[in-house]
């Protein structure tokens, strides 16, 4: 089974996306064949720094190895890398209906937001249809806000093979429904659109203060506190501390005696570790840029060869070339 993730390369990630997104997507290395890319052909849609985009491109490739992205095992490169994608984006451009791309989620909700449309921005679908087949994916796991595009890539996938004889392989969406929304916080959602993030690679001293800071109620440590689930830190030990540590001291907040400081305290002491692995990974990583350059190359050369084989038969059954 073939399952194909786009990452977009927007800036630092927090553990809201490493708990919903990341660890899911590196778990499923261990179940199939994975394919996995820095969609910063995408990010031209809405960035136009191009000193930026290299830095958060590499950033996010940091990231994704220092988390357990296996490059031997899985084949990780950078869009732009196999540019084989964007003469698919034409072929299957042709085949879209306008009024499908009108109505669009990204495209309206980004329009209503007063965002200058492009029409780059417009024909993103199509691009993520290209990305998904150019690879003979089978299976794309997305979150909810990307339904509607997987949609159309199989709708996409389907006309083309109506209309020029069978080729393209028709992907599975395989919606992510089961994600825990991970708080933030202040409890809300974690997002960076809310300031309320704990960040995976944030600075140790600006993180320990933001934990620090988390607001609790006025109870005094002695109190008995038998919503002890749904105090914030607790949930947030839940994910980043042994099972039975945090259990230990979700028991001791219920039964009264564990003060709200010593509690934080405990979260940031086993977010800390928990990262610990991945933060040396990470360091030694952005110690030798030019062997996470030629990985990402590596992979590249790995992606284009499957590429170049699709795009082929593409070009072959609709009688270019
Ligand atoms: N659109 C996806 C997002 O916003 C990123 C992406 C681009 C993608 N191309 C893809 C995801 C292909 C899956 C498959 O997160």
């Amino acid at each position: 089974m073939r399952t194909l993730t786009g990452i977009q390369p927007s800036g630092t990630l927090h553990i809201g996306n490493f708990f919903g997104a990341m660890r899911p997507a590196i778990e499923a290395q261990s179940r199939g064949e994975c394919f996995y890319f820095i969609a910063d052909y995408h990010s031209m849609t809405s960035l136009f720094d191009p000193r930026e985009r290299r830095k958060h491109t590499l950033g996010v490739a940091l990231d994704w190895l220092a988390c357990g992205l296996d490059p031997q095992r899985s084949i990780f490169w950078r869009q732009s890398d196999v540019p084989e994608v964007t003469e698919l984006m034409w072929i299957l451009g042709t085949l879209m209906p306008m009024g499908l791309l009108e109505r669009a989620h990204s495209y309206k909700d980004k329009t209503a937001r007063g965002i200058s449309a492009n029409f780059g921005l417009f024909a993103y679908p199509v691009l993520m249809a290209a990305d998904i087949l150019l690879y003979d994916t089978q299976r794309v796991p997305v979150g909810r806000d990307q339904k509607q595009h997987v949609e159309m890539t199989r709708d996409l996938a389907i006309k083309f093979n109506q209309a020029y004889g069978e080729c393209l392989v028709v992907p599975e969406s395989e919606i992510r429904d089961d994600i825990a929304v991970i708080p933030g916080l202040d409890g809300q959602k974690m997002s960076k659109s809310y300031g309320n993030t704990i960040d995976i690679f944030g600075e140790e001293k600006a993180t320990r203060k933001k934990i620090m800071g988390i607001m609790m109620d006025s109870r005094t440590p002695a109190e008995p506190k038998p919503d002890a689930d749904r105090n914030l830190a607790v949930q947030l030990l839940k994910l980043v501390a042994p099972a039975d540590v945090a259990a230990d001291y979700e028991q001791r907040l219920r039964a009264g005696g564990l003060g709200y400081g010593d509690l934080k305290k405990a979260l940031f002491e086993n977010y800390w570790n928990y990262f610990a692995a991945a933060r040396a990974r990470r360091a030694e990583l952005a110690a030798h840029l030019d062997h996470v350059e030629a990985t990402l190359r590596d992979g590249a050369a790995r992606a284009r060869a499957v590429a170049t084989g699709v795009l082929q038969r593409a070009r072959q059954a609709s009688g270019l070339g």
